[in-house]
């Protein structure tokens, strides 16, 4: 039997009350509302280190849910991605707790200017001795438009263009400013970098001018690792081009394993190899020692669940145009939404036998399709189905922080260890060399190109 290579494990978090699992929070062990305490999180990026995690992936929003001018009543009411906090320094105090630990987090086109983007990854990439990972995304709140001076959010496949000019300058400054033997350290001649070896990007484009030099030296991995997540076709092509790790919600086996291989070939036609881009699928587990014991956790949790933050979090529930509240019988179909089309897409899949409506909201989102309820034989089974058919990681959504985890660390990884489906050991290095063997973007990289290209 051909050996196996190990599934990836990514822990989905976000540095908030409320991320995915709405109304968990009030179980009697949750302890995400002290997100603020960094305590938390240093024992929980410990524990994923334990149970040789390759990655803690926050998710960020720089808005609210709901229409832009709506009432937040329910969005406070629920700690729904609020008050949250930056990713970015938690990733900073992060790394120094850990060794190999990937540190990824989210940070949209919209919040961040690029050149003072590019500098703070370049400063967590040298902190970290290279274990960044960068989500890109592009903000699909009109509340976070209007918290960095737009009336609404850009057209969808527009945000995309927009979020390929702003890689292009991240990575101009990442791998074109600096040569690698442009910082030298030379006291005897007086030298700490030599100018020939630095060099302006001199960007001009649609929406940023940036002349550079970059500030910061070539960090372990200059790029950091680049994820994304959105399955629509402007979504697809973009991380066909840019993403080395693409986040997807789960569908039909046929549906995911379609997916994958559509959009591994749009990468070979990017002129990349299908392998450079790596697949998580967001999954979340109960266990139980026995099946009996299992299903009967799943139904302790969906008494905790709250209809109200599943269906403000899908952002379907109001007319985008107007903000009014929709009717709950109104057929998704008809629902005109900025939302990600592949978590809509996502939602009419897993209700084949009708139409699903907004008042079908909140089930469908808690539902089943992407809980895992079992004995960790059960899982370990399950995980070996989702590899078959291509899926390289698996992006472990969480009830609560940070029990969650330790109980999948203590009580699953074992077993998956033991059938050789996740690492037992870390290999050493960077996350990239990690997840793809070496440190830096391979040569066939789009973003390679800006090496040199400044000389
Ligand atoms: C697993 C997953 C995680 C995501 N995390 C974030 C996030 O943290 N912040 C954010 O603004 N968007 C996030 N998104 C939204 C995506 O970045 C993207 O905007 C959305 O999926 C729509 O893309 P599409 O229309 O190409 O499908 C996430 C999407 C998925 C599937």
């Amino acid at each position: 039997m051909p050996v196996r290579p190990p599934l990836r494990l990514a822990a989905f978090v976000m540095d908030t009350v409320s991320h995915i699992q709405h109304g968990l929070w009030r179980h009697p062990e949750a302890r995400q509302h002290e997100f603020d305490d960094v305590r938390m999180w240093i024992d929980l990026a410990k524990t994923l280190e334990r149970g040789r995690f390759d990655t803690l992936f926050f998710a960020d929003v720089v808005g609210l849910y709901g229409p832009a001018d709506g009432d937040y009543t329910v969005n406070a009411r629920e700690g729904l991605q609020v008050p949250n906090a930056d990713p970015s320094i938690l990733a900073a105090a992060l790394a120094t707790h850990t060794e190999h630990l990937g540190l990824a987090f989210t940070s949209s086109v919209l919040q961040a200017h690029p050149f003072e983007f590019a500098r703070r990854v370049s400063t967590l990439d040298h902190l970290s001795r290279g274990r960044i990972g960068w989500n890109i995304v592009t903000s699909a709140l009109d509340g976070a438009a209007r918290n960095f001076g737009h009336d609404r959010l850009e057209e969808h496949d527009e945000r995309y263009a927009w979020a390929q000019e702003y890689v292009d300058v991240v990575a101009k400054l990442w791998e074109g400013s600096w040569d690698d033997d442009a910082f030298r350290a030379d006291k005897a001649a007086g030298v700490v970098s030599d100018a020939s070896g630095i060099h302006r990007i001199d960007h001009v484009g649609q929406r940023y001018r940036v002349a550079g030099p970059h500030l910061s030296k070539p960090s372990p991995q200059r790029t950091p690792v680049l994820f994304q997540a959105g399955s629509s076709p402007a979504g697809r092509a973009f991380a066909a081009r840019n993403a080395e790790a693409q986040f997807i919600l789960t569908s039909t086996r046929e549906k995911t394993a379609e997916l994958i291989a559509s959009t591994r070939a749009d990468v070979a036609a990017a002129g990349r190899l299908p392998e450079d881009l790596l697949f998580f699928l967001g999954l979340t587990f109960v266990i139980g020692s026995t099946e009996e014991e299992a299903r009967r956790r799943s139904a302790e949790i969906d008494e905790l669940l709250s209809p109200d933050g599943f269906l403000l979090h899908s952002n379907l529930g109001y007319d985008p145009e107007t903000g009014a509240a929709l009717d709950p019988d109104t057929p998704l179909s008809q629902v005109k939404t900025q939302l990600g089309q592949s978590h809509l897409q996502w939602l009419r899949e897993a209700s084949p036998d009708r139409e699903p409506t907004i008042r079908d909201l909140a089930g469908l989102s808690a539902k089943l399709r992407a809980r895992v309820v079992g004995t960790p034989e059960q899982i370990a089974d399950e995980l070996e189905q989702w590899q078959d058919i291509g899926v390289d990681g698996i992006n472990v959504m969480n009830w609560w922080l940070p029990g969650s985890y330790e109980e999948f660390v203590d009580h699953v990884v074992p077993t998956l260890q033991d059938r050789g489906l996740v690492q037992r050991e870390y290999a050493e290095g960077t996350l990239r060399r990690k997840l793809f063997g070496h440190d830096q973007l391979p040569d066939r990289h789009p973003a390679r190109r800006w090496r040199g290209a400044f000389s």
